[in-house]
């Protein structure tokens, strides 16, 4: 019961107020009432009182004369004379012992009072005095005297049914008020919560409307109280909301990637958002993916995939990557990169996905071309540098192939002249052969370099540079140069070593063919260190530095400056992506400045940064 109460009371403003404005009326006209019945009866008690005692006083006086006279019938004219005044019960008049002497009942005189309510008085003080009173009536009693002698009692009943109705009256018109007032309460109440209310379901209205998706509506209450306020601060809202929407539509529409949105929260996936571009994927329109999911839209194949993601996405609450080949509706094959993050409702629940899918079909082929190039690319600078290496192992054998020609004509020579020793024949001998071996070493590592697997190995990095100035051995002093080398022996690289030397001879061959412009005092010096836990391998020489405005083009492919058949524009670009993408490393070539023999010189500095 009270639970239906409040609940009816709690429905609505209209309720509140007319209940409320009823209910304070109920409350304030019923205090004043009460306050005014109360009042009155006090009053009107107080006068019948007052008008008893008096009628029994006139009573006592008018009968004095006619007590002491024992006049039976005088009296019974006084009390037939005040019987007729309203409300009297009864009269009595007794002499002082309490024998009645008259009585309003004839059957009564001649008769003593003998209950304890008259003996009482009997007894008692000689005054007016109050005998008994109810809600009823009252009785008075006042003593009969002659001249100060007592002789006699004029007892007065009066009823109280004139002030009991008159209190009636009052009472009556009280609750007609009351009710005349709960009326009132509720007509006005209704009215006031009608004018309130009327504009607040104006605006529940309107939020009905844009929660159906109506879109532009506003509430519009002209109204300079609370609920114009309202009013405006939820147009306001609404405004921005639409501000808001527009701006994110926009994005979605200009955005060349697919974009979707899934529940996952109140259903397996099912579709509540997506742009031009998904729709355009799926084939169909917005209305007709809203609500469905992958595998109404998709073959089961696919979709199941999706699916998956969309569960690993979930799961780790993180967003999640991947690639994928579909098939348009046309028929066209193109590669997805799709990217899945958690789209949150506003407590922070997890809502489901949020897809947001790219077309890298044209990257992907790019890709591969670039690869394919790469691989082309690779091989000629490959070939290029083995073309070089070729060079330098031919300046290399020119002084062993001499030694052993000379060796082989002299031993004839010495023969035919008869004037061959033993102690000679084995010298040369021995010298043939250590040439002939040297010759065979050079071929050796040069086989290893050319066949060298590409294997990550962990190798000795000062090892690694002495293979690499051996194959470079002959080329150094065919020009001339001299090779400073500061290098520390304990280093161990894990990597592709052969690359590494790749790489060494690349920008050795660079600054050979930069010294043959220098006379004399040309420089190559070799260092390699370790710094914050890093290889830092560098390689500076004397010719002259490169010029500024080409500098940063050096490591581009086919970029040269040499004539055609000097240079390829290969060595620099494979030598970058060999340390930069086949090692993790970095490479930084820039001018120096160094001072040789007192002579000031300006050179290229190339530093190569591996990690150890
Ligand atoms: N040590 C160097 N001194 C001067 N110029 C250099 C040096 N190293 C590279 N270069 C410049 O960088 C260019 C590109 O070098 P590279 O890629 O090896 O191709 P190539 O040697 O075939 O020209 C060279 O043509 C040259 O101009
Ligand atoms: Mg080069």
């Amino acid at each position: 019961m009270i639970k239906n109460i409040k609940k009816f009371y709690t429905a609505s403003l209209k309720h509140q107020l007319i209940i409320s404005i009823a209910l304070v009326h109920t409350v304030m006209m019923s205090i004043f009432i009460y306050d005014l019945v109360k009042k009155e009866g006090t009053f009107l008690i107080e006068q019948h009182t007052k008008s008893a005692k008096s009628l029994s006083k006139t009573l006592a006086s008018s009968s004095t004369s006619w007590v002491l006279s024992n006049d039976f019938v005088g009296l019974k004219e006084i009390l037939t004379s005040m019987q007729n005044y309203p409300g009297v019960k009864y009269i009595i008049i007794t002499n002082i012992e309490g024998e009645i002497l008259s009585h309003t009942s004839k059957r009564y005189i001649g008769l003593y009072l003998s209950d304890d309510k008259s003996i009482e008085y009997l007894k008692g003080e000689v005054k007016t005095k109050i005998i008994f009173e109810n809600s009823d009536y009252i009785d008075v009693v006042s003593p009969i005297l002659r001249e100060n002698q007592h002789i006699g009692w004029a007892r007065i009943s009066l009823s109280k049914e004139l002030i009991n109705k008159s209190l009636d009256d009052v009472i009556l018109n009280g609750l007609f008020y009351t009710l005349l007032a709960i009326i009132i309460g509720v007509i006005v109440g209704y009215f006031i919560s009608i004018g309130i209310t009327k504009n607040i379901y104006k605006i529940l209205q309107v939020i009905q409307k844009v929660k159906g998706g109506k879109k532009n509506i506003y509430s519009n209450v002209n109204r300079d109280d609370e609920i114009g306020i309202l009013s405006k601060e939820f147009d306001y809202m609404l405004q921005k909301i639409s501000e808001q929407t527009t701006l994110i539509d926009s994005v979605m529409k200009s955005s060349p990637d697919l974009i979707f949105y899934k529940d996952y929260s109140n259903f397996d996936g099912v579709y509540i958002g997506c742009n031009d571009q998904f729709s355009n994927f799926v084939g169909r329109s917005k209305d007709d993916i809203i609500g469905k999911t992958d595998f109404d839209l998709f073959d089961n194949k696919l979709a199941l995939f999706f699916r998956k993601n969309d569960k690993l996405m979930l799961k780790s609450q993180k967003p999640y990557k991947n690639e994928e080949w579909v098939k348009y509706p046309d028929g066209s094959d193109i590669l997805l990169e799709s990217i899945k993050t958690p789209l949150y409702n506003l407590d922070g629940s997890i809502l489901g996905v949020l897809g947001n899918s790219r077309d890298i079909t044209q990257k992907y082929h790019d890709q591969k071309e670039l690869e394919e190039k790469n691989k082309i690319l690779f091989d000629q600078s490959k070939l290029a540098s083995m073309g070089e290496m070729i060079g330098n192992i031919a300046h290399q054998w020119r002084q062993p192939l001499s030694v052993i020609s000379t060796g082989a004509t002299g031993l004839k020579l010495l023969k035919e002249y008869n004037t061959l020793t033993d102690q000679q024949f084995l010298e040369a001998c021995d010298s043939i052969n250590d040439n002939a071996q040297y010759l065979s070493k050079t071929i050796d590592d040069f086989k290893d370099f050319i066949k060298g697997e590409r294997k990550k190995v962990k190798f000795n990095l000062s090892k690694d540079i002495n293979s690499f100035l051996h194959l470079v051995e002959g080329s150094i002093k065919n020009n001339n140069i001299h090779l400073e080398k500061d290098i520390q022996d304990d280093i161990e690289i894990y990597g592709y070593p052969n690359e590494l030397i790749q790489c060494f001879i690349n920008i050795f061959n660079n600054s050979k063919d930069a010294l043959k412009d220098l006379e004399d005092n040309r420089y190559i010096y070799i260092s390699t260190s370790i710094l914050d836990n890093k290889v830092i391998i560098t390689f500076k020489d004397n010719a002259g530095g490169i010029d500024d405005e080409i500098l940063n083009r050096i490591y581009e492919p086919y970029f040269t400056t040499k004539h055609k058949s000097q240079g390829t524009g290969l060595g620099l670009s494979m030598t970058y992506s060999l340390v930069v993408d086949g090692m993790g490393g970095s490479i930084e070539t820039k001018n120096d400045q160094l001072t040789i023999d007192g002579k000031k010189y300006k050179g290229a500095i190339t530093k190569i940064t591996l990690e150890l």
